[in-house]
């Protein structure tokens, strides 16, 4: 059994490390943070993990692997310690995505404390980068809009199948925003209530272009990408729009087909990415690590449209981090994942 620690288990992200965590076989939670409740039961602030029998603690003590689901800033701060002790970390954070400490001022609003760990630190999407997560010391696990946002364009990036005026839209369950109180996420202002934020420029879209320009240096992404919250707990819908490149493919039934074949190909033997045969809805990856993809061709305007759908708190956050965590560790990625969605 490997000894593992989960920083801030007192968020929904944390929360959800430790639902899927209590039943990976080779896996024991030594311990878990939260700075609202240190000496608490877990039970006593989330009774769904009372069995779990933990307490939480105020540091992580004492483990080989360690999960940090803090805030930007604060991870970072938790985590170099941590990772000069030899303990090996994925971050659920934002605070190791992006390659450039540059980035870290202009989108999150802080200076890098631990700029030497960003080169060495692994992009974990886990089906794009597997030798780097399994050998890696530290794993910034992507965040859950990019994440569907780069596996539903990650095949027609690759394969130069679109040009790079690309648009993400985005509906997330507010659970995506966190446990910490916000008059936005009020059950009043959410409920029955459908709203777009951060055109401006949120905080994902750095790591979506950093990501996808990755995936092929010639493209030159430009993404647009719009966020909406809608009235649900967890999932995220994703809508990807982009102009299939002139030539690759004829713009009619038999192009689609080439590009559905690539696309298939390219997911061929992942047990967690599917695409499928019709458009997916959020319930069908509720509570489990699934992300599915579903690409068509517009044939009046030659664009390709990709739907893709996750959980939010599996395969955008903790679920992908136990993929990760299973990686590192040479055991199969799927263990303890293997939960199927829980409908309707
Ligand atoms: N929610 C998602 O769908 C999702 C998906 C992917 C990634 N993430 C990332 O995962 C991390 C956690 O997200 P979350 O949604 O789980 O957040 P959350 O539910 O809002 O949890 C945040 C908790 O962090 C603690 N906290 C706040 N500031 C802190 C500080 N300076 N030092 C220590 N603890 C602090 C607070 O817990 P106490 O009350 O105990 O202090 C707060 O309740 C974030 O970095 C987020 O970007 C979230």
């Amino acid at each position: 059994m490997v000894k593992v620690g989960i920083i801030n288990v007192t968020g929904y992200a944390g929360a959800e490390l430790a639902r899927l965590l209590a039943k990976h076989p080779q896996v024991k939670i030594a311990s878990v943070t939260g700075r609202s409740a240190v000496d608490q039961p877990l039970g006593e602030v989330f009774p769904h993990l009372a069995e779990m029998g933990l307490t939480i603690q105020p540091h992580v003590d004492d483990v080989e692997m360690a999960f940090s689901a803090l805030p930007h800033k604060a991870s970072a701060e938790a985590i170099a310690p941590l990772i000069e002790k030899g303990v090996r970390v994925v971050d659920i954070s934002a605070d190791f995505r992006f390659k450039s400490a540059e980035d870290y001022p202009r989108w999150y609003d802080f200076h890098h404390p631990a700029p030497y760990l960003l080169t060495e630190a692994v992009y974990g999407l886990t089906e794009l980068r597997r030798p780097q997560v399994a050998a890696a010391r530290l794993v910034a696990n992507p965040g859950c809009y990019p994440t569907g946002a780069i596996l539903a364009l990650a095949p027609a990036v690759k394969g130069g199948l679109i040009g790079g005026d690309i648009i993400v839209d985005s509906k997330s369950g507010v659970s995506g925003a966190g446990r910490s109180l916000s008059l936005t996420t009020h059950y009043c202002e959410v409920n029955e209530n459908t709203q777009a934020y951060a055109l401006e420029g949120h905080r994902h879209l750095p790591e979506i272009v950093q990501e996808l320009a990755a995936l092929n240096p010639a493209l030159s992404p430009r993404v647009t990408f719009v966020p909406h919250l809608i009235p649900m707990t967890r999932g995220i819908l994703t809508t990807c729009y982009a102009p299939v490149a002139e030539g690759v493919v004829p713009i009619n039934p038999k192009g689609e087909a080439e590009i559905i074949e690539e696309y298939r190909s390219f997911y061929r033997d992942e047990p967690f990415v599917r695409v499928v045969n019709a458009p997916p809805q959020t319930k069908h990856t509720w509570g489990n690590n699934a992300c599915l993809i579903y690409p068509t061709l517009d044939q009046r305007t030659g664009r390709l449209i990709v739907i893709s759908c996750l959980d939010n708190l599996v395969k955008g956050a903790a679920g992908q981090a136990i993929q990760n965590m299973n990686l590192m560790l040479g055991l199969p990625e799927t263990m303890g994942l293997e939960a199927l969605p829980v409908c309707p």
